[in-house]
Parts: C-alpha cells; structure tokens; sequence
C-alpha cells in the first residue's frame, strides 16, 4: 500500500491502486464511455481536502515565480499570440516544484498512471518529457481568460484547487480534429462564435477531470470576482521522448531549455500545436 498516496487520493471512494477491483472497474468503465463519447470525464471529490490545502500553499509560496504571457506589440493586433497573450494567466513551471511536492509526487505514482491509462483506454501512455509542462500549475486571476486553443498532450488531467467566485467555467468542442485533419472550417466557426458544438464543464475544488485535449478545441472563460482560480494541469503522452517546440515553450512557459532545441521535430499526428 501507498501511504502517501493515501493521504492525496480517497482511496476509499476510489481504489486505483486496485485496478482489478470491482469499485475500480466500474469507475473505469464509466470514464472510458465519457472519454469516448465526450473526450472528458470528471471524478468527483478525488483529492482529500487535506491535500489540496497542501497544493494550495505550495503554489501560493511561489506565486511571484508564476510566469505570466507577455503581450507582443511588435504584432498585428489580431494576431493570434496577441489574442492568446492578452491574459492574466500563467504557469508556474514543474521544474520550480520542491523535491518533495505534492502534486510532483502524485504525477510520480504509477498507480495514477496505470488508472488513466485504462480510463483512457490506451496502453501504454507516458509522463511527458517536458520539464516545464509535465506537470504544472496553471494560475488564472481576476479578468484571466484561457482563449480557444487545442493541448500539445495528449491526456490532460485538471485538478481544481481553487475556483474563482464566478466564470472560469470549462468550455470545449469533443472531437472538432482528428490525426491528419484541421477542420478548420469548423474550428473557425466557434472561433467566431457558434455555439453549436460548445460544451461547458463545471468543476469543483478535488475534483480530477480526464480530458483528451488534443483533438478538442476548448477554453476557459473570464475570471469573475476577486479570486484567483488556480489548477493543477498534470499531462501524459503517447509519446516519452517528445517535448512542446520551442516556440510553444517561450510563449506559454516564458523559457526555452536545451531539451526543447534538441527535440524540435514535426509531429507524427501531422496537427499543429
Ligand atoms: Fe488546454
């Protein structure tokens, strides 16, 4: 038995250590038809409240090293950098984390490994190279909004740890883009403002979201009130040797390490980042 893994995840409620146990299989199942049909799937009160207080105060006793996107002046003004960069929304990076994080360790665990595996349905997947992005912190302030865009991981998983008093609510489009495939036509068409194929995602603080957010077009919406809207973004891949291009990392992660230089290549699945 884990035991510290114990005092993160409820294990009672849901015992991924114990894949083959009936409780586990049922969650597994439930989360595997979700994800298929709706590239999403939610379990609820999945961190114990005890943890997320840790996460919490781990991410405030760095909050000044957040990286927050600077705006670009130098471009057009509809740009799409400058709409992404027009935010008050950063990261703080999972090369930041304290040796002996909580949610490092969490991303460590092969149990949650092996459970997102099987809700995904996929095997085998793997904690993503990236030292910046495997497992960051996202930070959202007040007026903070997350435009449109599609993840460079494939499985994304959210844990809420603070929510804002009002809007910074999920929104996304299942499965607008597949490998070898833009769509672009439709991708412009909720850029613009249909709401046709939008789908919104209310999630509570503990709560673990599961999301295929590579091939779904979402975003966050506008930060209402005074309260910063933190999420822990932990990711995994197809693909264990591949990081974000560097271009991606200096946007979103305000820097650029060898390992991004050296292992800048196309992407297999043909879509951009
Ligand atoms: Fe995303």
């Amino acid at each position: 038995m884990n035991d510290r893994l114990e005092t993160i995840v409820d294990l009672e409620k849901y015992p991924i250590q114990n894949l083959n146990s009936q409780t586990t299989k049922e969650i597994i199942k439930k989360c595997k038809s979700d994800l298929d049909q709706f590239s999403c799937s939610t379990i609820p009160n999945f961190i114990l409240p005890k943890s997320l207080k840790i996460m919490n105060t781990e991410l405030e006793k760095q909050v000044d090293e957040v990286y927050m996107s600077k705006d670009e002046p130098s471009l057009e003004k509809d740009h799409p950098k400058r709409i992404f960069s027009k935010r008050d929304n950063g990261y703080l990076n999972s090369d930041l984390f304290e040796k002996d994080s909580e949610m490092k360790f969490l991303y460590e665990q092969e149990e949650l490994l092996k459970f997102v595996s099987a809700c995904v349905g996929v095997s085998p997947i793997y904690r993503w190279a990236d030292p910046l992005a495997c497992h960051a912190y996202n930070i959202m302030k007040p007026d903070g909004i997350l435009p449109w865009h599609f993840d460079s991981c494939e499985f994304t998983l959210s844990i809420m740890i603070q929510k804002p008093e009002k809007g910074g609510i999920f929104e996304y489009c299942p499965y607008i883009r597949e490998p070898g495939n833009e769509n672009f036509e439709e991708v412009k068409k909720v850029l613009e403002g249909d709401r046709k194929r939008v789908r919104q995602l209310e999630l509570e603080p503990g709560d673990l979201q599961i999301f295929k957010g590579r091939f779904t077009l979402h975003r966050v919406t506008k930060i209402e009130g005074n309260c910063s809207r933190y999420l822990a973004i932990p990711a995994y891949v197809l693909d264990p040797w591949r990081v974000n291009t560097p271009e991606h990392s200096r946007t979103i992660y305000g820097k650029v390490l060898p390992i991004h230089i050296e292992r800048n290549k196309v992407r297999s699945d043909g879509l951009a980042d």
